[in-house]
């Protein structure tokens, strides 16, 4: 299995955790960036840039067949960016494992994510969700 872990983080937390486990499962990691501006105003707009881009990066994928996905809990569902990301890359094949961070209730994010990797044909390994306020005790 060829892995990549792909995040998306606007306060870093996401970052954080997707190099540590880049670094422990020895696996390469990249930043999936809806620009400066867009970080956080892609939860009002900018769907059609976030498509763009996640389309851009798909190239980039194909030689992987596992990938990681990290990144925040925005308005109760996984940010745009992050939904951008399950909806434009080809799953078709590939297992696909999902790490969210929260703060307070991501409501049904796990079945959002779910349906949205099973929609493209992608094989769930494994969808979890941390709170970032417990994050300084690791
Ligand atoms: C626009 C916005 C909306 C958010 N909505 C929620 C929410 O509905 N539920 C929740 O638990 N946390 C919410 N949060 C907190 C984020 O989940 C938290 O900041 C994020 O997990 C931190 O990850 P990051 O440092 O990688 O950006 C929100 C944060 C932002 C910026």
């Amino acid at each position: 299995m060829k892995k990549i872990i792909i995040y998306f983080s606007l306060l870093g937390h996401n970052r954080e955790i997707a190099e540590r486990m880049a670094e422990q499962e020895n696996c390469e990691v990249k930043e999936f960036s809806p620009g400066n501006k867009l970080r956080v105003f892609q939860i009002i707009g900018g769907k059609k840039r976030l498509r763009k881009r996640a389309r851009r990066m798909e190239k980039e994928l194909l030689i992987f067949n596992e990938l990681i996905i990290c990144g925040p809990i925005w308005a109760y569902k996984p940010a745009p960016a992050i939904r951008s990301l399950l909806k434009y890359l080809t799953l078709e094949g590939k297992t696909v494992s999902c790490y969210m961070t929260y703060t307070q209730d991501y409501r049904e994010s796990e079945e959002i994510i779910k349906n949205m990797i099973e929609e493209q044909s992608g094989i769930v390994k494994e969808i979890a969700f941390k709170n970032i306020e417990n994050m300084g005790d690791q």
